[in-house]
């Protein structure tokens, strides 16, 4: 599949995602949502990608939410099928086996904000902007944002953020705990490729194990979710990894990890 909408480059072993409608703020329409899509399946299937970085381009927009002017178009059944596909596919990044991290370089507005949120961490430029403006336009978030948020921030900030639609900077976003940290625009990227750097020199079997045991927190109950992180435990004790991690501890030595 030809994407017009987005931007894949696939880096030694990990990918970047760049959301690519840069004169309309990178606002999600159809299109973006069917290429994500798409290439999400294709990162699931390709074992070679141990991580994945999503970035809008430009330096104003991360992405400004929905496309309002395809949105304008829904009624009661098209409108449900309108947040149901987006959420879908934000389910699907967010329930990837890898580490995504979103660098969040200007606006992430409604269904973008919910996009940063779907993603497993976040970091932003300094003139990030943060906010589900959605009530302005009579809505309500429609990707995940009113579970999301509030797992997130708490129940209370995701209150008042979702019933005033109030922007927030990336300040603000990181002493609520939406964003890990903040980097100037011109470092953010380097500075997320950075992090993925570090993160892949671990054991990329551990990475992905405790990347899933996470996620199952948020569709088990607690005592289901101990009893998975225990299987996964199992399993992990049982790669090349784990001997080569505790021999090199044991050895005073720095690990080499292959991944196997
Ligand atoms: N959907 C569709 N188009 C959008 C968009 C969106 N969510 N956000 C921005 N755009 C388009 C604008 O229509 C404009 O296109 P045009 O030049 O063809 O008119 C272009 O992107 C640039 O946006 P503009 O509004 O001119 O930029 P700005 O710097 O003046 O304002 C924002 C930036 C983000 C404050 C403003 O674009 C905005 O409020 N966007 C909507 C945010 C929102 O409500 N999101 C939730 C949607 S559910």
């Amino acid at each position: 599949m030809d994407y017009s909408t987005i931007l894949f480059e696939k880096c030694k072993d990990y990918g970047i995602i760049t959301l690519n409608r840069p004169d309309k703020l990178n606002a999600l329409n159809n299109q973006l949502f069917v290429e994500l899509d798409h290439l999400l399946h294709q990162i699931e299937l390709d074992e070679t990608i141990k991580a994945l970085i999503l970035t809008g381009s430009g330096e104003k927009a991360f992405a400004a939410g929905a496309d309002i002017k395809e949105l304008h178009q829904s009624d009661n059944r098209s409108g449900k099928q309108f947040s149901e596909f987006g959420s879908n596919v934000m389910l699907r990044l967010e329930m990837l086996n890898i580490p995504v991290i979103a660098a969040v370089n200007g606006f992430a507005l409604g269904g973008g904000c919910e996009l940063a949120l779907s993603c497993h961490i976040r970091f932003a430029s300094e003139n990030a902007k943060f906010g589900q403006p959605e009530v302005n336009l009579g809505i309500i978030p429609g990707y995940g944002g009113t579970q999301r948020l509030a797992k997130l921030i708490g129940k209370a900030k995701a209150m008042e953020l979702i019933l005033t639609g109030n922007i927030i900077n990336a300040e603000e976003a990181y002493r609520t705990g939406l964003v890990n940290a903040i980097y100037p625009l011109n470092e953010l990227m380097q500075k997320t490729m950075d992090f993925v750097q570090l993160i892949l020199s671990k054991g990329t079997i551990a990475v992905s194990a405790a990347v899933d045991c996470i996620n199952k927190s948020d569709i088990l109950s607690h005592r289901e979710g101990l009893v998975y992180e225990s299987s996964k435990f199992g399993e992990v004790c049982g790669t090349e990894d784990f001997k080569e991690g505790t021999s090199a501890f044991i050895e005073k030595r720095k690990a080499e990890f292959k991944g196997k």
